[in-house]
């Protein structure tokens, strides 16, 4: 299995709380309203890949779609099994489980699978991203849907700012400890790799005078990388939206968001 980003004590503690405030939120919602919209109607199994503590996974459960999904943090899969007995939803092995994007198996197949969050760029190479997109055609029933979004960062704003060998200390956050209600203060340093097309965090979480490193790496894909992707992984058609709600994709100066709806 890769470097999993999130398979650590510190980013289920933390992640809803990040997930649910100031521009976060916003997109989270957008997030949230693409695939709702895009599953409206639909009556099949749908699947989320990397579902991590079920931000989406249980609010698209509680609105009645038969969805299963997996992530392969165990920390992010129990945050999401607590919340899902809170509020009575199932989260049963059959419905969750722990698997990896590159080779995750079901016996069955989906009317749509959905990677939301931008967790498809945490594949650090273009082999595992082929790989995770050949395991999707795989599991989609014929007419089935790819719903998937992904951040393009700005090249001016944001990469060119990041590409010193010793990158300052950036403030992430303050959040609250889940069980004990202190403090947990979070700060990064990132640098950016021009050529690989990668971002490599270092994650500090200080909490009760000890600090926690933790690494994380995201590779970007620009639109016409992808296609091509898409392609090698055998799919040949597809729709790509700029927002939420079905504005063509224009590209922007600015970090910009993709929507994907990929038929089978
Ligand atoms: C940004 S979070 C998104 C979680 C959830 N989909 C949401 O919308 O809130 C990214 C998730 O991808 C998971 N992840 C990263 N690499 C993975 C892999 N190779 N296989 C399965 N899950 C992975 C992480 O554990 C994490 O839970």
């Amino acid at each position: 299995m890769p470097d999993a980003n999130y398979d650590n004590p510190w980013w289920p503690l933390i992640y809803d709380q990040w997930n649910e405030r100031g521009a976060r939120q916003q997109t989270h919602e957008r997030e949230f309203h693409f695939y709702s919209r895009q599953l409206a109607g639909e009556a099949g199994s749908i699947l989320e890949v990397a579902c991590g503590t079920g931000s989406i996974l249980l609010r698209l459960l509680h609105e009645g779609v038969d969805i299963r999904g997996f992530d392969c943090a165990t920390g992010m899969l129990a945050v999401l099994r607590r919340k899902a007995a809170a509020l009575g939803l199932d989260a049963s092995d059959r419905r969750v489980c722990c698997q990896d994007m590159v080779d995750f198996c079901y016996d069955q197949s989906f009317a749509a699978i959905l990677i939301p969050a931008s967790s498809f760029m945490l594949l650090p190479s273009q082999t595992a991203q082929i790989a995770c997109l050949e395991r999707i055609r795989a599991h989609l029933a014929f007419g089935g849907r790819l719903l998937m979004n992904f951040y393009i960062p700005s090249l001016a704003d944001d990469l060119l700012a990041h590409v010193s060998p010793s990158p300052s200390l950036e403030e992430f956050g303050e959040f609250t400890h889940p069980e004990t209600g202190r403090l947990i203060s979070v700060w990064f340093k990132k640098t950016v790799d021009l050529g690989e097309q990668t971002e490599h965090y270092q994650w500090f979480f200080a909490y009760d005078g000890e600090t926690a490193v933790e690494s994380m790496t995201a590779r970007w894909i620009y639109k016409e990388e992808f296609q091509l992707l898409l392609r090698l992984a055998g799919f040949s058609r597809w729709q790509l939206f700029g927002t939420h709600d079905g504005q063509p994709y224009a590209g922007s100066k600015e970090v910009g968001m993709t929507y994907w709806v990929v038929n089978r």
